[in-house]
């Protein structure tokens, strides 16, 4: 009987819609204008949001190499118009069948420093192809090779080098160079190319025509996949033909919780994002966060940050290999509890904070934002890590492997690159996929529906959280991708903060409380939000100022 009345109610569930949205303006931010444009001339040929985030993505993978790529991975979280549920595409690398717990650690068991972030012993097998075209098979209205024709189009003609393009080559200039595949497509003569300087990529055009034409096996199987082989196993790495061959995306549910009236959906494990942000807006409760002075809410929110990270750093990791306590830590109860612990005056050394007890049973990357005029929706953040990657890029493919790999706990208690600390349910297994931080979300209520998200490593979580709060606050999409960050992640015990992000009042006051401050040089993360005002039907969208992004809204005819 239990399970009749709970198969009814479940299908009830399945088909009321959760808020209907009629037909309204499209909207796209991304971080690079082509990608924008792309979405858009995919969403007026016909396609739908699905399509324009397969051609966001291609592009964004030909024209931002330092962020995400084929040689990447990603989670795309799609919503279809009507649906109650959202469902997320786990596009994420898996470590490969060779690898090993300790395989950067030498003898003496100390950490070989660089060998999980450069040269091809540090790339994961790629998922983004793979999911590209899963999402255009599965919800798309057009076929893949037209979502693909834009990024096929820009690899053979080319894009101009920008700025930022710049700035990201000079940092992984060392890495590139070792890869004379990479640096002949991304370098000019070895060196950082000049502003305008146009880099056009024929061999990646050919491997985004094979995946067109003959969907996942153009990649993972065929000429594509035995050249990838054989490029790194001659640059001394561990890929098999039976790595590439046995990738699989997965479709998961994503990790669900309210705040304020507001249904939250954001990213489920392997990414640790979803879990986060619900465990810290449950701990701030019912909160009214406007009404507490500036150090008291900026206080509560690092101490709110500094837990939610500590039980990132214990409990979690890819679910298809351990047990991750979804349920558990998202539970209201344990929030509550872990709430009590925060004291209103002084900050906790994380080094205090008591071992994380399990609750009872119950730069770079990229983000992009989606909604069309039927109100499918996609918010979707994809990365190869670090920027360009491992920097290796096997030749005659024009795929720029990741170094995700650096995202596993390379052995317990040693930070990653972004200070992350992890334990066993982090560790590498063969087949497995690396935690990660990647957060795109979607914030709704009856009135308002924002999709968000950011690249950012580590502070994705934070900044997404408080991208999330903003939301629901009513902040314009604007403000709310300009707001200046502050971020905690347990370890290492202190605030890093933005210039701008705190008043001299503010830090004063954090810093009597026993706060550790650490102001930055620099700005970080790029905010990419669409939201839908749906009483006046009216869309907006916001590109970080940060970034070189584009935010549009259009009608589409
Ligand atoms: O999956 C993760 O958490 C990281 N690989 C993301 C890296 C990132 O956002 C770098 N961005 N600036």
């Amino acid at each position: 009987m239990m399970r009749f009345v709970t198969t009814v109610l479940i299908m009830l569930v399945a088909v009321v819609p959760a808020y209907p949205t009629p037909r309204h303006e499209a909207g796209i931010a991304s971080t690079q204008p082509l990608a924008t444009e792309a979405g858009f001339e995919i969403l007026k040929a016909g396609g739908n949001a699905f399509d324009a985030a397969v051609a966001v993505s291609a592009v964004l993978a030909v024209v931002e190499p330092y962020s995400s790529g084929l040689g990447g991975g990603g989670f795309w979280l799609l919503q279809q118009a009507g649906k109650a549920q959202a469902v997320m595409i786990d596009g994420r690398e898996t470590a490969p069948l060779k690898a090993y717990e300790k395989m950067y650690q030498d003898k003496t068991g100390k950490v070989i420093p660089g060998l999980s972030m450069n040269g091809v012993l540090a790339a994961g097998i790629p998922g983004e192809p793979a999911a590209l075209v899963h999402i255009a098979e599965k919800y798309g209205r057009l076929p893949l090779s037209q979502s693909l024709a834009p990024a096929i189009r820009i690899a053979r003609k080319g894009f101009a080098v920008t700025q930022y393009y710049k700035r990201m080559a000079r940092f992984r200039l060392h890495v590139l160079r070792a890869s004379k595949a990479a640096a002949a497509v991304f370098l000019y003569r070895n060196e950082v190319p000049h502003e305008d300087y146009i880099i056009k990529q024929p061999d990646l055009a050919r491997t985004l025509e094979a995946l067109a034409a003959h969907g996942a096996a153009g990649f993972y199987q065929g000429k594509v996949a035995k050249r990838l082989i054989a490029e790194t196993s001659k640059a001394g790495g561990i890929w098999s033909a039976k790595d590439l061959a046995a990738y699989k995306i997965r479709e998961r549910k994503p990790v669900t919780g309210s705040w304020h009236g507001y249904r939250i959906t954001s990213a489920a494990p392997p990414s640790s994002g979803g879990v986060a942000i619900i465990e810290m807006l449950n701990m701030l409760g019912n909160d009214n966060l406007r009404a507490l002075s500036g150090v008291a809410r900026k206080h509560l929110l690092i101490e709110v940050m500094r837990r939610a990270y500590r039980d990132r750093a214990e409990f979690l990791g890819d679910p298809d290999f351990v047990n991750v306590p979804v349920a558990r830590l998202t539970n209201k109860r344990y929030a509550r509890k872990l709430r009590e612990t925060i004291d209103p005056l002084h900050a906790t050394p994380s080094r205090d904070l008591k071992p994380a007890v399990p609750p009872p049973e119950g730069k770079h990357t990229t983000h992009f934002s989606i909604l069309d005029a039927q109100g499918n929706r996609v918010a979707a953040t994809l990365s190869i890590n670090y920027p360009f990657g491992s920097g290796f890029m096997a030749a005659g493919t024009g795929v720029l492997l990741n170094d995700e790999m650096d995202d596993f706990s390379a052995k317990p208690g040693v930070p990653n690159v972004y200070g992350l600390v992890g334990a066993q349910a982090n560790a590498i297994a063969p087949g497995k996929r690396m935690l990660s931080s990647m957060s795109p979300t979607f914030v709704e209520s009856p009135d308002r529906l924002a999709i968000l998200g950011t690249p950012g490593g580590s502070r994705i979580i934070t900044m997404v959280l408080r991208g999330i709060i903003a939301a629901t606050q009513g902040l314009s999409a604007q403000r709310i991708v300009s707001q200046r960050r502050f971020h905690h992640q347990y370890l290492p015990d202190v605030v890093q903060f933005e210039n701008g992000a705190f008043t001299v009042g503010e830090i004063l006051g954090l810093q009597s409380m026993g706060h550790k401050l650490q102001q930055l040089h620099y700005t970080y993360g790029n905010m990419q939000i669409v939201i839908l005002d749906k009483a006046r039907h009216a869309v907006s969208a916001a590109s970080d100022p940060r970034g070189e992004g584009l935010a549009k809204v259009e009608n589409i005819p």
